[in-house]
């Protein structure tokens, strides 16, 4: 059996525990600085596993030791966002946090494959990989498998479809300037434009690049979970080989997309390697803009933790 480790007890990381373990994909470990937490929810998820029938081991820790040898460790450690925040309040206070459990993930996991979830995640997974000094195919950042899941929820409501017929791509960062690529989105065999009308499309659009903070607005005391939870096993199952899919990760681009040296959401084929290829698609003029947009914002955010 595999070994993962999810750092952060929180509800995103507890989430994603309990879906690896309710999938009996890997042994879990939970692991939080929060005394209690991760030993108390991680029990109670090992007790559900014979109702799961799942044989995943599930431990809870404050402990690095016990998360030595992972295959795949989450991070999703650090504050959440409250309403009217955006995800780049939390930038220094995240990179602080994430620059610490990446070191300690590199000492006791040295062969890991690190999935980013905290936020700003695209410059998080930047800090990570310089943290812990792993190559950059082994530090991918979670946040367009969300971001397109949101997409494919709004168009299957607006289009009645059943959410699996629906396909889109959100690429860029996971911020306010993502990119979703409506020439990328399909119901059926059918291209979104030939559904739904333009104006709609439109509206989706900005629905999208503001999902995260429409369920911030309604919970006011955080941030989503579940969604973050099942794109994060999303990204699991391929890197496993369970599934086999072309997903938008936060990857370090190297010159794709005329991108270079920083992370930013494309399309990619994840495997037991990590980061297997990055799919290249022709862009239109006003995509590859707004892909170089949203890739200088998080350049931008990686200066301000660097100054
Ligand atoms: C969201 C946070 C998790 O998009 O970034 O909900």
């Amino acid at each position: 059996m595999k070994k993962i480790t999810v750092v952060g007890a929180g509800n995103v990381g507890a989430t994603t525990a309990q879906l690896i373990a309710e999938k009996n994909l890997a042994d879990v470990v939970l692991i939080d600085i929060a005394e209690g937490i991760p030993q108390g929810k991680a029990l109670d998820m090992l007790e559900a596993c014979p109702l799961w029938q799942s044989d995943s081991s599930v431990t809870g820790t404050n402990d690095y030791a016990d998360t030595a040898g992972s295959d795949i460790v989450v991070i999703t450690a650090g504050l959440a966002r409250k309403p009217g925040m955006s995800r780049d309040d939390l930038l220094m206070a995240n990179a602080k946090i994430v620059k610490a459990v990446a070191e300690s993930i590199a000492a006791t996991s040295p062969d890991a494959i690190i999935i980013v979830v905290s936020n700003p995640m695209d410059a998080m997974a930047h800090v990570a990989k310089i943290a812990s000094g792993f190559p950059s195919k082994r530090v991918i950042g979670m946040g367009g498998v969300l971001d397109s899941s949101r997409m494919r929820t709004f168009i299957a409501l607006e289009a009645k479809a059943h959410p699996k017929d629906v396909k889109a791509m959100v690429l860029g960062g996971h911020g306010d300037l993502m990119v979703p690529m409506a020439s990328l989105t399909t119901v059926g065999d059918k291209c979104i434009a030939d559904v739904l009308p333009a104006d709609k499309v439109e509206q989706i659009i900005e629905r999208t690049k503001t999902g995260g903070a429409e369920i911030v607005s309604h919970l006011k005391t955080g941030s989503a979970y579940y969604a973050p939870a099942a794109s994060t096993v999303e990204m699991i199952e391929n890197i496993l080989g369970r599934k086999s899919e072309i997903l938008p990760c936060s990857v370090h681009l190297n010159g794709e997309y005329g991108i270079s040296g920083v992370y930013v959401g494309v399309p990619v084929k994840l495997g037991a390697s990590g980061l297997e290829e990055i799919i290249v698609h022709k862009l239109s003029d006003s995509e590859q803009q707004a892909l170089n947009k949203s890739a200088e914002a998080v350049e931008g955010l990686i200066k301000k933790i660097q100054n």
